[in-house]
């Protein structure tokens, strides 16, 4: 735990010597009673010790003070650190790591896991180094001034290792499967949101209740046992106090009697004897919570240590976007999402497309259309074989010189909360609001901006809400247009568009980005009509190239695809 934060040492070892000195201060407490008791004669010297008493325990007050301000800065600037970094590590996730990372799991990781650390860390500067101290030093002045009682304490000491220790390794346990069924309550919850119309659409409000709840009680329950736990951990405390009493009065009176421990000693073993008690059950108390914070800097650690898939090799060495041609070429390229699985996502692809070509994608769902452009941005890393940008691998050129010569407008579109203006200049913030407006006009997304009140600056809602799908699918073109990249990519990025609208698209493209590579995956022969070449896919080979009216003379699947959509059109009729 103390691993992840690191370079706070001066607050932290302030807080220790405070913490030191509080325990020192209170200990010697009953020294002094111990000597006003002894010289009761004496009233004078009664009177300085009590005095000096006083003065300690206000200092105690002080010095447990500053130890607990301490210890709660030092652990909010933990908390604040891990947040921070645990969010810029998932930054840096590649397609893959964010593949295999439930968001449910990463928000408990951010919220919950961050706060088990803060309490950690906090309980740790109060007590961790302290109550050990405490328990050393009262052990040394009982030897001191009463060695014939020692052993008493030592065997409360054994009793409460045992008794103690035992509730702490149960409890650990404890936490971990509760973090692990508070994980599960988030990752139901997270999902359910995000498909609540669905489950309204579909009437599933009581499966999905019914399924809620259980997991809900799997929670509820995971979270009451450590409580049981600890509930037994008092009276125990209280057990041990008792017995301890107990062996003192029976072994303690006769010495008493006898002359050879003075009675202001046996006052001071007490005290003594309670210290340590105490001591040891507030280290019960907060050893299931540094043992819970550090399950919780387990868990965050894997996210803390995760490696990105996808990296910038030490040779990589970036393009110059403007003298980029936008030759693209597939080597023997085969892909699968799990390095371990068994199937490919893409077999033996060969391609290659030449500068200011339009491809178009055609193939079913699941044919790997979306799968085979991502590659080329390195969303994904290509298993095996090799994909070239103007005869460079991209594996060679920086990432984030290849997205600003790669724009991809991606299948899903996803719009921020904010405002228009900021989600069409998302990808290239210093572009001007001309560039972004005559992005906007190639994307067809002009018009009704400006049939906004507040045209440009209009508000949009958390995931682009407010807008219709085709919408937000425009303003996302317009976000790759801003780019004014080599290489652009529409992945199935017209889907939602009316056929008309998608036809002004595709006309103004060619004039806007003139000379630019361009990747059109379709899903409707009418989007990949005007492409110079169309490549069509099935599970995840190419299985035709050429132009629609090679392909309606050579390909079965492409006549097939054709007929089904455009059957009432005859091939001459497209020119
Ligand atoms: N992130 C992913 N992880 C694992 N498998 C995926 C992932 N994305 C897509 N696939 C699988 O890869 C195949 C091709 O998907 P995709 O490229 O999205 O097809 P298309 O875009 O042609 O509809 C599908 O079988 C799909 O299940
Ligand atoms: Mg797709």
């Amino acid at each position: 735990m103390m691993l992840i934060y690191r370079g706070h040492w001066r607050p932290i070892a302030i807080s220790q010597v405070f913490a030191l000195l509080y325990v020192a201060f209170m200990i010697f407490i009953p020294m002094q009673v111990m000597i006003i008791i002894n010289n009761y004669q004496d009233m004078n010297a009664a009177i300085q010790n009590a005095i000096l008493i006083g003065i300690f325990a206000v200092l105690t007050g002080i010095f447990c003070m500053v130890n607990t301000v301490y210890a709660v800065r030092i652990a909010e600037a933990t908390g604040n650190y891990i947040r921070n970094g645990i969010f810029s590590r998932v930054q840096s996730f590649s397609f893959g790591n964010l593949d295999r990372s439930a968001t449910g799991e990463l928000l408990t990781r951010l919220t919950s896991d961050v706060y088990q650390i803060n309490i950690g860390v906090q309980l740790a500067l109060r007590s961790l180094l302290m109550a050990p101290f405490a328990i050393i030093v009262s052990l040394i002045l009982v030897g001191i001034t009463s060695p014939q009682l020692l052993w008493i304490l030592v065997v409360v000491l054994l009793l409460s290792a045992l008794t103690f220790g035992y509730a702490m390794n149960v409890m650990q346990k404890q936490f971990r499967t509760r973090q692990e069924k508070y994980d599960l309550v988030n990752n139901d919850l997270q999902e359910n949101m995000a498909g609540i119309r669905v489950v309204k659409a579909f009437v599933r409000q009581d499966y999905e209740n019914k399924k809620y709840r259980s997991i809900n009680d799997g929670f509820r329950k995971a979270n009451v046992e450590p409580l049981h736990t600890n509930a037994f951990t008092l009276p125990a405390a209280l057990f041990i106090m008792g017995l301890a009493t107990t062996l003192l009065v029976i072994f303690g009176s006769p010495l008493v009697a006898a002359g050879t421990v003075k009675i202001g000693a046996m006052l001071a073993f007490f005290q003594y004897t309670f210290i340590i008690i105490a001591q040891m059950w507030q280290l019960s108390m907060l050893m299931p919570q540094i043992v819970s914070a550090e399950a919780s800097a387990g868990r965050l650690k894997e996210i803390w240590d995760t490696v990105p898939d996808i990296q910038d090799s030490k040779t990589a060495r970036p393009v110059v976007p403007e003298n980029v041609e936008g030759k693209i070429v597939f080597e023997n390229v085969n892909f699968r999402y799990d390095p371990k699985g068994e199937t490919d996502t893409l077999k033996n692809i060969n391609l290659t497309i030449e500068p200011g070509q339009t491809v178009a994608f055609l193939g079913a769902n699941g044919s790997g259309k979306s799968t085979l452009v991502s590659l080329i941005p390195r969303f994904y890393d290509v298993t095996t074989g090799r994909i070239l940008i103007d005869g460079v691998n991209v594996k060679d050129i920086p990432q984030e010189n290849l997205r600003n010569t790669v724009a991809i407008a991606l299948q899903k579109a996803f719009l921020f909360s904010g405002t228009i203006i900021e989600n069409i200049r998302f990808g290239r913030t210093e572009s001007t609001y001309d560039e972004a407006k005559a992005a906007a006009q190639v994307a067809d997304a002009d018009s009704f901006v400006t049939a906004q009140q507040d045209q440009y600056d209009a508000r949009v809602s958390r995931k682009g809400q407010n807008f219709s799908g085709g919408q937000q699918q425009r303003i996302s073109m317009a976000r790759a247009f801003t780019i004014r990249p080599k290489i652009l990519i529409l992945d199935d990025s017209t889907s939602a568009v009316d056929i008309e609208t998608e036809g002004r698209i595709l006309d103004a493209l060619p004039k806007f980005l003139s000379g630019v590579t361009r990747l059109i995956v379709a899903s409707r022969v009418s989007t990949a009509l005007a492409a110079d070449k169309i490549v069509v896919l099935e599970k995840g080979e190419i299985v035709a190239i050429g132009t629609h009216k090679e392909l309606i003379k050579g390909s079965q699947l492409y006549q097939d695809i054709f007929d089904s959509q455009l059957g009432g059109l005859k091939p001459e009729d497209i020119s």
